[in-house]
């Protein structure tokens, strides 16, 4: 696959600063890789803390006037950068397929996703409203409004380069926000396309500026925002380590934060279960993105008497996965994101294997394809003394554990300190009610494994982060809310 879209001015190698696209302050560049051959596709901005600095200055001028224009205005805008999103479709998927290394057929799926969360906020723009309180004294009104919380910095991790992106910039807009955004370092150029696609739609100069950086650089520009009190919240999605850095580091100014952290999700698989259906489910939530994603089943539980049924269900669906580049048109699975991640997965299947695991299907690096490739994998005889029970793999592998009955099934799923998204199969609804309250964790796909929408409250529990992504409650992460209390009524 090649760079040829059908608008190459979608190819934006500069940060996008007060409606300028501009170099870094110091004129450095890093490369962008393919991350199916290794190769280097682009090379773009290295930002450092200059113009993180620059991008708040911006973020900061044009919030006045962003904040005090119509709710319809601020969702006019919304629904045209929408626009653009769609009809630009192609263009951008092949741009995230060709950084970040996901089928072509899912890296569409993944630009409708995105686009859904701002044509959702660009509605609910219109919505926000506030209380008039029940009158408590004589000669006093009170009520309640909200307001935009001010400068916003989005940080977005390389797993889903436009959805995690529009689903933090499309709310922050919509409350009347301004926003300075950093993607991740390995896949900025569909973030910058993106960021065109707005500068395009007539988003004012300020209100949105994004910079790209390296790990080293990037860790530089966020410690300005971090420092800045004119950055009144932080949202980002990413790793626990880095998002308890982060609360730390913004305690000086007591930012506002959302923070969409890692998790470790257990996949419940009840003898009364339909095991079709679940192993239909695992297969869509387990294997999307090549197991790159947060909410991706970490751990799958399974009961006695159904467990070897299930497991050769399982195996044999995911021995039939389509390991191929993003090019080929029948790929299910691609190559995983760089070397670190590869090496993981592989120490991951190595570790089970050493502590007795048994390899059904995968469990080997796939060379002959490229350097990332992974086999899709399925281990039995999973254990809690596996590494692959306590830290994300964020791979295509899915370790089965065995249990015996539900009271050590909620156990063994809550025994992390993760709490994003579980999953549980079973037909039993006096069971359904007991499960769903008793598991901590945010998302709860119930004889479901495809969980995430625009329309639902997206976020984890316990180390998994706090604040909610998508839904009615999306917006309130950057709102805060005002109480007036008028005095001089003569009732
Ligand atoms: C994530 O992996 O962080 C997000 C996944 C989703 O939105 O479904």
């Amino acid at each position: 696959m090649s760079l040829a879209l059908t608008r190459d001015e979608l190819i934006r190698t500069h940060n996008l600063i007060d409606g300028q696209w501009t170099d870094a302050a110091d004129g450095a560049r890093f490369p962008v890789a393919n991350p199916a051959t290794g190769e280097r596709i682009a090379e773009v901005a290295n930002s450092g803390a200059a113009d993180a600095r620059a991008a708040t200055d911006a973020a900061a001028r044009a919030f006045p006037a962003w904040r005090d224009k119509l709710p319809r205005e601020r969702a006019e805008l919304l629904r045209r950068w929408h626009a653009l999103i769609v009809a630009n479709t192609d263009d951008l998927a092949k741009l995230m397929s060709m950084e970040q290394g996901k089928p072509l057929a899912e890296s569409r799926g993944e630009v409708a996703y995105g686009a859904s969360y701002v044509a959702w906020f660009a509605d609910e723009a219109t919505r926000i409203y506030g209380d008039l309180i029940p009158q408590q004294q004589r000669g006093k009104r009170m009520s309640a409004v909200k307001e935009p919380l001010g400068v916003v910095a989005a940080i977005t991790p390389w797993n889903f380069p436009l959805a995690m992106i529009a689903r933090k910039i499309a709310p922050a807009l919509a409350a009347g926000c301004t926003v300075v955004a950093k993607p991740a370092e390995d896949t900025p150029l569909t973030a910058l396309a993106l960021a065109a696609l707005a500068q395009e739609a007539g988003l004012p100069k300020g209100v949105l500026n994004m910079l790209s950086a390296s790990r080293e650089q990037g860790i530089a520009a966020v410690a300005d925002w971090l420092a800045d009190a004119r950055v009144r919240k932080i949202t980002f999605t990413g790793s626990t380590p880095v998002g308890k850095h982060l609360a730390r580091e913004s305690a000086g100014t007591l930012k506002k934060l959302s923070l969409e952290l890692g998790g470790n999700a257990p996949f419940i698989v009840f003898d009364d279960a339909d095991l079709d259906a679940a192993v239909t489910g695992l297969m869509a939530s387990k294997f999307r993105n090549g197991g790159q994603t947060c909410v991706c089943p970490n751990r799958v539980y399974v009961q006695a008497a159904v467990y070897e049924r299930f497991a050769d269900l399982l195996a044999t669906r995911v021995a039939a996965l389509k390991v191929a580049p993003a090019t080929d048109p029948d790929a299910q699975i691609g190559p995983m994101i760089n070397t670190r991640a590869i090496d993981k997965i592989a120490r991951h299947v190595e570790d089970a294997v050493a502590h007795g695991a048994k390899v059904l299907t995968g469990g080997k690096r796939l060379t002959e394809l490229g350097p990332n490739y992974y086999a899709p994998t399925v281990l039995t005889g999973a254990r809690d003394d596996m590494i692959v029970c306590c830290e994300e793999t964020f791979g295509p592998v899915a370790p089965l554990f065995r249990f015996t009955d539900e009271a050590e099934a909620l156990r063994l799923a809550n025994d992390t300190p993760f709490g994003l998204a579980a999953y549980f199969y079973t037909q039993d609804i006096a069971r359904i009610d007991r499960v769903a309250s008793g598991l901590e964790a945010g998302v709860i796909g119930i004889n479901e494994g495809a969980v995430s929408s625009e329309a639902a409250p997206f976020g984890g529990v316990k180390e998994s982060g706090y604040g909610r992504e998508g839904s009615k409650y999306g917006l309130d992460d950057y709102l805060s809310i005002k109480y007036l209390c008028q005095g001089g009524f003569d009732r």
